[in-house]
């Protein structure tokens, strides 16, 4: 997880904003939206580990096209646990009103379908 973490380190995610606050890895890779989904994600998201881990091996992975992939392991309940006021804000430019406006509206879309690169600056060059 070296690169992860670095690019993540790099991030706004990872401390590099105003305030100071810094979003754990979890906190993303996790779904936010009740114990249930949490433990069973998280269930999930273990055996898998292990199995890869013990069974399959980790040297093999292609970690650029797992990128691909970051619908299936963000969640959009977790970017909304702290996200909750992205249509209140007054001082928003109006193309993320529009298309935030969209996404509540109930589109196909989910929060990192246009926010790909959120939580790790540069994962790419990292890795
Ligand atoms: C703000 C939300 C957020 C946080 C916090 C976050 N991630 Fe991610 N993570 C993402 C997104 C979005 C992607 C897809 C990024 C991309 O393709 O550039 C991703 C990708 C990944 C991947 C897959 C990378 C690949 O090449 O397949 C791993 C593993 C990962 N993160 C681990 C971590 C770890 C470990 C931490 C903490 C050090 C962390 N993440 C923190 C949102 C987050
Ligand atoms: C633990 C709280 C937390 C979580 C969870 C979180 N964020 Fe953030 N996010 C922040 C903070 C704090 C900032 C920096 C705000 C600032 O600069 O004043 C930020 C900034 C942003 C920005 C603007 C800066 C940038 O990187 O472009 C976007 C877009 C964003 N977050 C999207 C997301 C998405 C998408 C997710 C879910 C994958 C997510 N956030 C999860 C707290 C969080
Ligand atoms: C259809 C594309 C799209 C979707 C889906 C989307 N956003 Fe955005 N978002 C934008 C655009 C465009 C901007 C403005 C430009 C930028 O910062 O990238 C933006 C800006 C932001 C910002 C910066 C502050 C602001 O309001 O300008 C945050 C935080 C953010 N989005 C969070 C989220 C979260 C959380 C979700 C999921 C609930 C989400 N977005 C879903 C397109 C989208």
């Amino acid at each position: 997880m070296r690169p992860m973490i670095e690019a993540f380190e790099a991030s706004v995610h990872g401390g590099r904003n105003p305030s100071g606050t810094r979003t754990t890895c979890v906190t993303c890779h996790l779904p936010q939206d009740g114990w249930s989904s949490l433990l069973i994600e998280k269930m999930r998201a273990g055996l898998h580990a292990y199995w890869v881990e013990i069974v399959a091996g980790t040297a093999d992975i292609d970690w650029q096209a797992k990128r691909e992939e970051r619908l299936a392991y963000t969640f959009d309940s977790a970017c909304l646990s702290c996200h909750r006021t992205i249509l209140l804000s007054t001082s928003q430019d109006a193309r993320a009103q529009i298309a935030h406006e969209r996404f509540f509206l109930g589109n196909d879309k989910k929060c990192v379908s246009c926010h790909q690169r959120v939580g790790h600056v540069e994962l790419s060059e990292f890795l």
